[in-house]
């Protein structure tokens, strides 16, 4: 063989290779060919990344689709994509801010009142690493948002959940929860020195411990709740990083990532297969790592810790409060 023959076929079996193992990293499409006509679904953070792919997907399978953002000029534009490429005119852009349980409440109070039915809620927006911010309720933002606001929202349509039947939680987490220490003595980061690594794995850990202990709480209704990680993909949600816009990041990192790196489309499929597939009818407490079903880290386990988070939850967000006010109790 020449040396150009064999470079070839090196380069080519690389390339082979390199799709082959983004098949592998990319978990796979959901299978399920089920149709959600009818159902309700609510997606926050829909207007990009993961969120807005999961959108897609569930609109193309018909469902009523609530897109839950906090800037509502992104959510019309994501919305109106959305139904123009699945001709489903039952997607709609509703306010939503996490970083405000006002926002929270009027927004499920909206729910409440205009929605008949609420069967599947996908809690998969995040913020990622941000300097030291604080919500409009004084929490730390990424604690704040990724888990109080989810912990409030998921509280205030419980009820309506359950009133609709078969329904189902999902709660998009990461595999970075393994990182993740919950510090009951510090939840928002006012006495130790701030770290913005540690605030997103601790909330991302707070995720998979909420899914638990709601799970548990659900026992003998029919609302199921899991959690998720969708793989590493490329979104917005490196935007507080730098990585996200230096030079080497695009032009060295970016090529050799590609191989590993999921688009926003791949990493939907683990929601888009918790909130559809048959077989999962019923299943319930269990963590995701794409479409299997992973062990989470231990800590994410005890069952201690998360009896004591939700009750911290619930004494921050002023939960029993808010229920009463949105008539949710
Ligand atoms: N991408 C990954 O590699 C990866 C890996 C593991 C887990 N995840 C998880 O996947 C989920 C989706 O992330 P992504 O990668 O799609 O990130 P993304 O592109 O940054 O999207 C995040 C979404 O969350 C929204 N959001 C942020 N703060 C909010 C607030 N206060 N109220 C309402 N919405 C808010 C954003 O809205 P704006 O556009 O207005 O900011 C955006 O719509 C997150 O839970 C993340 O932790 C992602």
């Amino acid at each position: 063989m020449n040396k150009y023959i064999v470079r070839a076929s090196m380069v080519g079996t690389c390339v082979g290779g390199a799709i082959l193992l983004k098949d592998y990293t990319g978990g796979g499409s959901c299978q399920s060919k089920a149709s959600i006509t009818g159902q309700t679904v609510i997606v926050t953070g829909a207007n990009t990344g993961i969120g807005k792919e999961t959108a897609l997907e569930l609109a193309k399978r018909g469902g009523r689709i609530i897109m839950a953002c906090r800037d509502m000029g992104k959510c019309e534009n994501a919305a109106r994509e959305i139904r123009g490429k699945t001709l489903n005119h039952n997607v709609f852009a509703k306010q939503l801010d996490l970083a405000s349980s006002k926002s929270i409440k009027e927004f499920a109070k909206t729910m409440i009142n205009e929605e008949e039915h609420v069967d599947i809620l996908i809690n998969n927006a995040a913020v990622m690493r941000c300097p030291y911010w604080k919500t409009e309720d004084n929490f730390e933002m990424q604690f704040g948002v990724n888990h109080l606001g989810h912990f409030l929202l998921t509280n205030l349509l419980l009820k309506k959940m359950k009133e609709s039947g078969n329904s189902r939680i999902i709660n998009v987490s990461s595999l970075a929860h393994i990182a993740g220490d919950i510090d009951f003595d510090d939840l928002n980061w006012e006495k130790k020195k701030f770290n913005t690594k540690a605030a997103y794995c601790q909330s991302k850990l707070a995720n998979v411990i909420f899914t638990n202990e709601l799970a548990k709480r659900l026992q003998g209704t029919k609302v199921t709740a899991n959690s998720l990680h969708p793989g590493v993909a490329e979104t917005e949600l490196g935007r507080h990083t730098g990585m996200h816009q230096s030079a080497f990041s695009s032009t060295i990192l970016a090529p050799l990532f590609w191989f590993v790196v999921k688009s926003p489309k791949q990493a939907a499929q683990p929601s888009v297969y918790l909130a559809v597939a048959e077989e999962l009818q019923g299943v319930s407490g269990k963590y995701f790592n794409g479409l299997k079903e992973k062990k989470p880290a231990p800590q994410a386990l005890d069952e201690e810790t998360a009896r004591k988070l939700w009750e911290e939850s619930a004494r921050l967000v002023h939960l029993d409060e808010a229920l009463s006010e949105c008539k949710a109790l």
